[in-house]
């Protein structure tokens, strides 16, 4: 099967060659192809040019782009989209004054996301998380990682990661997985952490490298969850059971998580909401990807990833949604992509390098995701006729997506 995508207004994110990540300066360039062409065949990025040098090919379908930009679609890196019911309760409580602490104190927050997906059938479950996963498709999403960390329970957390798997099996979509045991302490264990510590280490884990269902291993690095030395254990089973890590760091204090990432090569750092200057000084000259998540930042009202002064220092990085019940329930990478320009001060070309290439390396995929690449996957977004790629974060409310393209072939 070839299918011929012509006249295409603008190509975005061009790479004659594969790279893994762009960072620093690197960021503020986004290569272009204007007036172009692109070929798929078998489901990949056959080849692509400008018009003028167009190839006679043997098309089985041609898509006439005229007006319209073509870019590879959002790898969003980091969400929790496999959940049970919802949380329109404590958003109230919050608007009524409730801090996202207190709701957690007083057993809400992600214990009762818990409570919820405990009380539900892996196919309730499934059949919910699957909306959501096609409505982030709808939105321009190609490539997602999925958490656990809502079951908290032996049970409860290879429950959610069989829905991830099923998802992936059901879906054209790259989808990763992510072993989040370690999300908060359920209340049995409030005064033995150590004890549930042993129940993910001695218990989930093995269970899950046994059936294959998770490629990553996360913890919440925080102050009233997971200290810095219960993380580094936590990370370093992930790690003998072929884990690689991929953290929850600095949302609300900074505790010396992204050192302890770094330590452990994590393959990213995420939320970094508080930052200070040796956290941005601990993530240089390093493999570790920092994630910035501003539709977050948005909904609780809490600071924005400082992405100047770390693009500045030379840093990568990379923008994800944390689509979730509690602190982000959406999974727009569109409006993460325009929040990073209007309240982060990203310009529209660093924020398409961090939600494509760079969300890609995120969770490993950069090699096949991310980039308009000679034989990576045909993931691409087609947008409505626009006058320039400015357009996707400056029209912020807009739907400005026309086409899905899920390996080749259209998503609707
Ligand atoms: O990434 N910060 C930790 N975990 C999630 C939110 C959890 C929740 O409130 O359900 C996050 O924001
Ligand atoms: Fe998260």
């Amino acid at each position: 099967m070839t299918t011929l995508i012509i006249n295409i207004k603008e190509l975005l994110q061009v790479r004659k060659t594969s790279i893994a990540k762009v960072s620093g300066a690197e960021m503020a360039i986004l290569p272009t192809l204007k007036n172009a062409y692109l070929v798929i065949k078998d489901n990949l990025i056959a080849d692509f040019g400008t018009m003028d040098n167009l190839p006679e090919t043997d098309a089985d379908k041609t898509i006439d782009a005229t007006g319209k930009m073509v870019l590879p679609s959002w790898c969003d890196s980091h969400t929790h989209i496999v959940y049970a019911g919802n949380r329109e309760q404590e958003f109230v409580d919050r608007i009524n004054g409730m801090t996202y602490e207190e709701i957690a104190n007083r057993g809400g927050g992600i214990l009762n996301s818990a409570k919820k997906l405990n009380e539900s059938s892996e196919e309730e479950i499934y059949n919910q998380s699957k909306a959501r996963l096609e409505e982030v498709m709808r939105l321009g999403t190609g490539a997602v990682e999925i958490k656990s960390g809502y079951g908290l329970t032996v049970d409860g957390e290879l429950k959610m990661l069989r829905v991830i798997q099923r998802l992936a099996q059901n879906y054209p979509i790259t989808i990763k997985a992510t072993f989040l045991g370690a999300h908060a302490f359920p209340l049995e264990f409030a005064t033995n952490h150590k004890g549930y510590i042993d129940l993910i280490i001695n218990e989930m884990l093995p269970e899950i490298a046994k059936y294959k269902l998770a490629n990553f291993i996360d913890a919440f690095c925080e102050t009233g969850y997971f200290t810095v030395d219960e993380t580094q254990q936590i990370m370093e089973a992930g790690i003998k059971f072929g884990l690689k890590p991929k953290i929850h760091v600095n949302q609300f204090n900074s505790i010396g998580g992204i050192q302890a990432g770094v330590k452990y090569n994590a393959l990213s750092v995420d939320h970094l909401e508080v930052m200070t200057t040796e956290d941005i000084e601990a993530l240089k000259n390093t493999e570790t990807m920092p994630v910035a998540l501003p539709s977050c930042s948005y909904f609780l009202s809490i600071p924005y990833t400082p992405a100047r002064e770390m693009i500045t220092a030379g840093l990568p990085l990379a923008l994800a949604t944390d689509y979730n019940p509690g602190s982000t329930p959406s999974g727009n990478m569109n409006f993460v992509v325009a929040t990073a320009c209007i309240k982060m001060k990203m310009t529209p070309e660093e924020a398409i390098n961090a939600a494509t290439i760079n969300g890609a390396y995120a969770i490993g995929i950069s090699e096949t995701h991310g980039s308009i690449t000679i034989g990576k996957k045909a993931n691409l977004i087609l947008t409505k006729p626009i006058p320039s790629y400015y357009q996707l974060p400056y029209a912020f409310g807009s739907n400005l997506i026309d086409t899905v393209l899920i390996e080749g072939e259209i998503f609707a």
